[in-house]
């Protein structure tokens, strides 16, 4: 979910016996709260002491008890409670006669010697708690004053489970309610919450606070609630569509907010007209949070930022960082509509959330920024990395049973946003736009301020379009994985006969189990390949189609466009047809990769020798598509990955650099003037391979370039300051390490800080990388960033090992200092799943069998199969992958 996260993930092989084995964590004892007693309205009053890091609180909450009832029971965790009492309809006040907190199912009970009568009744009471470190409820965010004083603010974070740290509440998101928030804070703070400000008068005892309250929000869910108070800056526009827009960044630094306020202006105006429906809030503000632990949360009117997420410096920033930016604006704006006026009833609908918004946040960068060719990076991106992890034993349902907040916690995942969002993609496209927009503006439209299930989706959808939206849909949402089509064909005269098949595709190649889709499928054929000849609906397991006046002898494709979620299995002679289709690029672009990353996964999941894509590999030379280029930059990192432990890995990297050799050749170093954002992005990554697998020419060149950066004679565009920064690390000594600390220090600008510690895990030195390690961990490296530093040393095969070691020693350590969640996910994915031995994987398994981090362990099975796919995949191609490269004696 962050940027440029690596992703590298491999699979493989029929009857490899562990791969086999899924185990599924056992679902963890849970109840949801109680239906007799439900919260309408909350007035809470919060009091954060940024010196001391606590906060204290008070609350009424308005309470509709449907039944008499002697307990009242709501979620609170890590605060402490006083003053507890309730007053009755007609201004009686009870006292409980026990309040039963317990920490296992965050949850607090109050008991009271009689019934309360059914009715409106009022809870109030007091609480405090600390303003933590672990960047979830209330918590305190480090930054530097302009005079250079560390200081905190108070920052809150919610989702999915954590407003009950804050202020104890129904933390469910059906239960909504209206809220009152006031804050009181020191004079020279910025208060800010999800409505505008209403009031603010001096505190009456204490002369340096005030007393700050903001107007009535609409009836929402506990986990959108936001809060900050803190020093800032802003920027402000008002949108087309009446709306202030604000955001807020570092004091100094407002001119970086506006880039992301320009997107904002426009993006809310273009929702509503796509929606038709008017944003209900009076004001939008977006917020650069110094600690951070996701990218991005859409807090309604408040919407909080990792500051690499939202802040461009247009000397510092790279074209790769900008379109992420536009993308998490784009996202989190979208649920301000699909999320937060409509919700999900429960968790186990996150996916309506989060693929939904994933998936508009494309369209709606497509709108803003047509020459991102945005569409197309989706399927490098998103799709593609859907269908990696589902193709896994492991993967699971994209509505998935879930209770315990450290379930919840892990459907935050590449199934909820990624696969999420392809089949919403699939269905855009079956339904057709108008259709579409149809149906989405009566779903939300009947369920606004209210909670859904994902039927509601597909009824509104359906009603729109006449079609069986849920029949086909319920099979992509609730069975886990998608179809490989294997297609045969025969001629019948001038008529093409297509057999199609479906059957689970797995990763370890074995036939699957008998699930079937509903499949929209799609063809295209060589008389107009930019065209869809054909368009059926897969129901059975085959059928048969027939294309009419279509010869043996051209080309037929499945899946134009790359929209269905499904792989493609061509037998060898339609494959070879269209090899010189790409090779002449007379296939569209996303029909070139498509064709390239099915056979891939083919590869993997051995049914094709990995030397069938070696050699497809080579008829990309001449290629020039940015996105053409990342999938078979996908590809040539996974295998790197496999191979980084073979005798034969040197003569691997001669092949990939001459692969990418024409390519940066043609682009060289230097951006042409008005060059296309695409050519840029494909700069980068082309002369950051020719650098990692060690070219000559690359390597000079960008040490060159950084002492002349270092020496402040040339200043490196930010566009190449990743690939350099790593070519250069490849080869680093302790000096040049000393050279990147030092540029680390001096460097203001977060983003910049991101691309130096991810770049100082590229050493293959056995003494830097200890030390890149113990950087990672040490008060110089925010806690937010230490996971992906570490990350970055586990993407070599000498780091890989030194990492795994690290992370074992330093375990405890880590796990206290996330609690869980999901930068530890992300942790423990990337340092195991690139192992490549049926021991490494007996390893992993037993360290984590006594030691299992609540919400991790679905990450844990993930990795194993991961493990045991490689080491499969590793043996049955290794001596023909060692032969083919030898042979071509590079
Ligand atoms: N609702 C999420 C934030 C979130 C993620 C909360 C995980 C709790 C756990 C937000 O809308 C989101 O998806 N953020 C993404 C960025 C987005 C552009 C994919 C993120 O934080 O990476
Ligand atoms: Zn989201």
């Amino acid at each position: 979910m962050t940027p440029g996260g690596p992703s590298l993930q491999l699979n493989n092989f029929v009857g490899q016996s562990e791969a086999a084995a899924v185990i599924m964590p056992e679902p963890k004892p849970f109840e949801r709260l109680p239906a007799m007693v439900r919260p309408t309205h909350y007035n809470i009053t919060l009091q954060p002491n940024l010196v001391k890091c606590v906060f204290q609180g008070s609350e009424e909450i308005t309470l509709d008890i449907k039944e008499p009832t002697r307990e009242i029971k709501f979620n609170t965790l890590e605060l402490s409670l006083r003053d507890i009492k309730v007053r009755l309809g007609e201004g009686e006040s009870v006292k409980p006669s026990s309040t039963d907190i317990s920490t296992t199912t965050e949850t607090a009970t109050l008991s009271f010697d009689r019934p309360l009568p059914a009715g409106t009744a009022t809870l109030s009471l007091s609480f405090s708690g600390e303003l933590n470190d672990k960047m979830k409820g209330m918590y305190r965010s480090k930054y530097t004053s302009v005079d250079g004083e560390e200081r905190y603010s108070a920052v809150t974070q919610f989702e999915a489970t954590d407003a009950r740290r804050c202020f104890p509440c129904w933390d469910e998101p059906a239960l909504k309610a209206t809220f009152d928030i006031t804050l009181v804070v020191p004079h020279d703070r910025i208060p800010l919450s999800n409505m505008p400000e209403e009031s603010r008068v001096p505190h009456e005892s204490d002369s340096n606070l005030q007393v700050v309250k903001f107007s009535r929000s609409p009836l929402m869910s506990t986990y959108l609630v936001a809060v900050v108070v803190g020093e800032y800056d802003h920027v402000e526009d008002t949108s087309s569509d009446g709306i202030k827009v604000r955001v807020y960044t570092p004091v100094g630094k407002q001119e970086q907010g506006k880039f992301a306020l320009e997107v904002a202006t426009k993006v809310l105006p273009y929702y509503k007209e796509y929606f038709k429906i008017a944003y209900p809030l009076p004001k939008m503000d977006l917020i650069a949070i110094a600690d951070f632990s996701v990218g991005a949360m859409e807090n309604w009117g408040l919407v909080t930022y990792r500051e690499t997420c939202l802040l461009v410096d247009p000397h510092n920033t790279s074209a790769s960082q900008r379109q992420w930016i536009a993308l998490v604006v784009g996202h989190e704006l979208a649920h301000q509509w699909f999320g937060n006026l409509v919700t999900m009833e429960w968790w186990t609908h996150l996916w309506l959330n989060e693929g939904y918004a994933t998936f508009v946040e494309f369209l709606c960068v497509d709108h803003l920024f047509p020459e991102y060719d945005i569409w197309t990076q989706f399927v490098t991106n998103t799709y593609v990395r859907a269908l990696e992890l589902d193709c896994l034993k492991n993967s699971h349902p994209i509505e998935v049973p879930v209770g315990h907040p450290s379930e919840v916690d892990e459907i935050f995942d590449d199934i909820s946003y990624s696969k999420g969002a392809s089949v919403i993609r699939m269905l855009h496209c079956y339904l057709g736009d108008k259709d579409f927009r149809a149906g989405m503006n009566k779903y939300l439209t009947r369920h606004q301020y209210g909670n859904t299930y994902t039927e509601d989706l597909w009824s509104a959808l359906s009603e729109a379009s006449k079609k069986p939206v849920a029949e086909v849909m319920s099979t992509w949402t609730k069975q886990t994985g998608f179809p490989m089509i294997t297609v045969a064909s025969h001629q019948d005269g001038d008529n093409r006969v297509l057999t199609l098949t479906q059957q689970r595709f797995l990763a370890d190649g074995s036939a699957g189990d008998s699930s079937q889709w509903m499949v929209p499928i799609s063809i295209s054929t060589q008389e107009d390949p930019s065209k869809v000849a054909q368009e059926l609906l897969l129901e059975s397991r085959t059928m048969q189609v027939v294309l009419e006046n279509v010869s043996e002898s051209t080309w037929v494709k499945l899946n134009p466009g790359t929209v269905g979620y499904y792989r493609t299995q061509y037998p060898p002679e339609m494959l070879t047809q269209l090899i010189p289709a790409i090779q002449d690029k007379c296939l569209p672009p996303l029909d070139r990769l498509g064709v390239f990353n099915d056979l891939f996964s083919m590869v993997q999941a051995g049914h094709t020798s990995t030397v069938e894509v070696l050699k497809i590999l080579r008829a990309f030379e001449d290629e020039e598509d940015f996105t053409v280029w990342s999938a078979v930059h996908n590809c040539v990192a996974r295998l790197n990955q496999l191979l980084s432990h073979t005798d034969f890995h040197s003569t691997f990297a001669a092949f990939v650099r001459q692969l990418f050799s024409r390519i940066g050749q043609r682009l060289g170093w230097e951006a042409k003037p008005g060059e296309k954002h695409l050519d840029t992005l494909l700069r980068s990554l082309v002369l950051g391979q020719l650098g990692l697998y060690g070219d000559k020419g690359v390597v000079g060149e960008a040490r060159k370039r950084l002492s002349a950066h270092v020496a402040h004679t040339t200043t490196l565009p930010a566009d190449l300051r990743s690939p350099v920064y790593k070519t250069v690390v490849a080869q680093a000594d302790e000096k040049t390490y000393e050279q990147m600390l030092k540029l680390y220090r001096e460097a203001d600008l977060h983003e910049e800080k991101d691309r130096i510690s991810r770049s100082l895990g590229a050493t293959r030195d056995p003494n830097l990388i200890q030390r890149v390690l113990q950087f990672a961990m040490s008060s110089e490296v925010r806690n937010q960033d230490t996971v992906f530093v570490i990350i970055s040393v586990a993407m070599t095969a000498p780091g890989r090992s030194a990492a795994w070691a690290f992370f074992k020693k330093h375990y405890q350590e880590l796990v206290d200092r996330y609690e869980g969640g999901y930068l530890v996910t992300r942790l423990i994915k990337y340092i195991t799943e690139n192992f490549t031995s049926e021991d490494m994987a007996r390893e992993v398994e037993a360290f984590f069998k006594d030691r299992q981090i609540p919400g991790t362990e679905r990450t844990v099975q993930q990795s194993l199969e991961t493990i045991r796919l490689n080491a499969a995949w590793l043996n049955r191609d290794q001596q023909t992958i060692k032969k083919y490269l030898a042979d071509l004696h590079l």
